[in-house]
């Protein structure tokens, strides 16, 4: 059978093109190539972070757009909520009991909370809550619940993916072979896609685009990149950041003819209008469909039902080997 394919995505706020390249264009190519897949919103994983219910709901209804807008298709892809399916929830408790803690005490967002408030002399779990401290055995929970086969994460979740597969063994080696043990697909890292500085796009460093920008916010940001006084019969260097930006949108014609104008001289207002016009082009399309679905709320809402309800029939069943192995029911 064709591999399970899961993964969860976090409600943080507006995406920006960063994310747009190094995760959610991979996910739907991925999500593309195989029959079964199951993608959905972590809305539980963030409770940690996230200050207020008002932040909650609408972080989950743009990132749910989000996806949506750039091509999920929640006919293909089963696509929910994940605090619309209990099971997972159920199953958590039930992990909890197979995790040796210190596999927990080794997790790197624990350990780093811990070091920060060592190095400022407070108790080292100052601040820490369990939502932080188990935070990893939710996301085996919501892994092997589906009996998934590939993660696609990025390299920060790698330890996470790790901790859920040896949290399986742990669960089989005591109760016999139940879970699936999972894989994690790392995304080769796409070059990292600059900011209006030149550095990594970050939302924490204020340099970032996002992929829904309106149209004059756009062309200011883009604008507003940084360029040097060199005159427009100079020859301009080939790896600066709006050729880089323009190579992301541009197809490798329109690249090279770009590279050529870089050599020969242009002017950097020239190269800004190209570089904006190219980007705009692209994104005008998603911009347009994700504000459309962004003010259909209910249409949001049925289509995570329906993707709840599906991927429950999947986790009912799962559950039900797990009670029986657990001895919770017949
Ligand atoms: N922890 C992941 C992140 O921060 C999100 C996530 C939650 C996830 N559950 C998952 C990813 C299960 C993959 C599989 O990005």
């Amino acid at each position: 059978m064709d591999e399970i394919i899961l993964t969860g995505i976090k409600p943080t706020g507006t995406p920006h093109i960063g994310n747009y390249f190094g995760a959610i264009k991979p996910a739907l190519e991925l999500a593309e190539k195989h029959e079964n897949s199951f993608y959905f919103i972590a809305d539980y994983h963030s409770l940690n972070t996230v200050k207020t219910a008002e932040e909650l709901k609408t972080h989950t209804y743009e990132v749910a757009a989000t996806w949506l807008a750039c091509g999920l298709n929640p006919d293909k892809v089963v696509f929910y909520k994940q605090s619309d399916i209990p099971e997972v929830f159920e199953l958590m408790w039930i992990l909890c009991n197979v995790t040796p803690k210190g596999l927990m005490n080794r997790a790197h967002a624990y350990k780093a909370a811990v070091q920060k408030n060592n190095e400022e002399g407070l108790d080292p779990d100052a601040g820490v809550n369990m939502g932080l401290y188990n935070y990893p055995i939710l996301m085996a929970a919501d892994i092997l619940l589906f009996n998934t086969n590939l993660v696609p994460v990025g390299q920060d979740q790698k330890q996470h993916v790790e901790m859920a597969k040896e949290i399986a063994r742990y669960f089989n080696n005591k109760y016999g072979e139940t879970f699936v043990v999972p894989k994690e697909y790392i995304r080769e890292s796409v070059k990292v896609v600059p900011g209006l500085d030149g550095r990594k796009m970050s939302k924490s460093y204020n340099n970032a685009i996002e992929i829904f920008a309106p149209q004059n916010e756009l062309k200011k940001k883009i604008f507003s990149i940084v360029t040097d006084s060199s005159l427009p019969s100079d020859p301009k260097p080939t790896d600066h950041m709006l050729l880089e930006l323009y190579k992301l949108f541009a197809d490798p014609c329109e690249v090279a003819e770009l590279t050529d104008k870089f050599k020969a001289g242009i002017g950097w207002g020239e190269v800004k209008k190209i570089a904006f016009e190219k980007v705009n082009e692209i994104l005008t399309p998603l911009r347009e469909k994700f504000n459309e679905i962004y003010s259909n709320k209910a249409m949001i809402d049925d289509i995570l039902k329906q993707g709840a309800e599906r991927a429950r029939k999947l986790a009912k069943d799962t559950l039900l080997k797990v009670r029986k192995a657990i001895g919770a029911q017949e």
